[in-house]
């Protein structure tokens, strides 16, 4: 069992790869850790304690983060998320608490009182939080576990700019520190999650379990299925921010390339875009690049994990 951090900014698809997680028998989840991202803060973190609420999994604490990225002003897709950051979902007040402290110190301390290379990071929106929780620890990198990020774009070019997806590009200053910091870096970018499309047949599939986290997903995958269209005329959207866990789960579902990812944090133009270089020695590459992923493989456990109540 692989124990997890979940860092996010819930967010539509940061939801349902909080609900596959949840679910999953092969992730213990120590903590969630919320960021300003898709939407400020203070939604986020309350998002991701509504989902913990409906995913019965109030023994998991939440921690709060960053507001703001390390240097940039707060960015938001509210477009794609809708105002609160969970589409048309009702908004509740959790009855679960926040936990205390920012979440850079919940990372320090939940890593750092483990064994070394035991416990996995997942950053699903800015990498804010790990960026500064590298600051504060200067140690962390060396004794974490495989850093699974949603971020990055490559090949068929970004989702905010030509050059840069939405999470790199929101604080490419901490996306820089997490990829230049000698940890181990698994990145889904959106060569690999535009693979991944909620198809109506897909989103069907999970329309029929049963369980209140498989209801809230389809629900979430509605409202993206409305959105995508309306954005980009296309009929399925991706589905990010799940792929890392379930690379986490079965590894299979995905082919990873070994490589060096460096972030552009100068240049007004291409900020946030990430360089993948593959002429790197493989023995010795810190990074790892998805290229492509079983979209098929990636629903079907989704759907079974739902359906499975831990
Ligand atoms: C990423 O940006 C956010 O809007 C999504 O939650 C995902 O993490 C995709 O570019
Ligand atoms: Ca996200």
């Amino acid at each position: 069992i692989q124990s997890l951090i979940i860092d996010c900014d819930p967010g539509v698809d940061d939801a349902v790869a909080l609900f596959l997680a949840f679910a999953a028998p092969e992730l213990e989840v120590l903590a969630v850790t919320t960021v300003g991202g898709n939407v400020p803060g203070a939604l986020t973190q309350r998002n991701a304690r509504m989902m913990r609420q409906i995913a019965g999994r109030e023994d998991v604490p939440v921690f709060g983060g960053a507001e703001r990225p390390l240097k940039r002003p707060p960015a938001g897709a509210g477009d794609f998320h809708g105002a609160e950051g969970l589409g048309d979902l009702e908004p509740f007040a959790p009855t679960g608490i926040i936990a205390d402290g920012p979440a850079a110190n919940a990372i320090v301390d939940l890593v750092m009182k483990r064994p070394a290379g035991s416990v996995a990071v997942a950053v699903l929106g800015p990498m804010t939080n790990l960026a500064l929780a590298m600051k504060r620890e200067r140690r962390l990198a060396e004794h974490l576990g495989p850093v699974v990020v949603m971020g990055g774009a490559r090949s068929e070019g970004g989702n905010v700019t030509a050059s840069a997806e939405f999470n790199i590009w929101a604080d490419p200053d901490a996306a820089a520190v997490v990829f230049g910091a000698g940890c181990e870096v698994i990145a889904f970018g959106l060569d690999a999650t535009h693979q991944v499309r909620a198809t109506e047949d897909r989103i069907r599939a999970i329309e029929k379990i049963r369980t209140e986290p498989a209801r809230t997903t389809a629900a979430l995958l509605r409202f993206s299925q409305r959105t995508e269209r309306q954005a980009t005329g296309e009929a399925a959207p991706p589905l990010h921010d799940p792929c890392p866990i379930a690379w986490l789960m079965r590894p299979d579902l995905f082919t990873l390339k070994p490589c060096r990812i460096e972030v552009e944090t100068n240049s007004e133009l291409t900020r946030g875009h990430t360089a993948v270089e593959f002429r790197v020695d493989p023995a010795a590459a810190r990074h790892r690049w998805a290229v492509a992923a079983d979209a098929q493989g990636v629903f079907d456990l989704l759907a079974e994990t739902l359906k499975a109540k831990k």
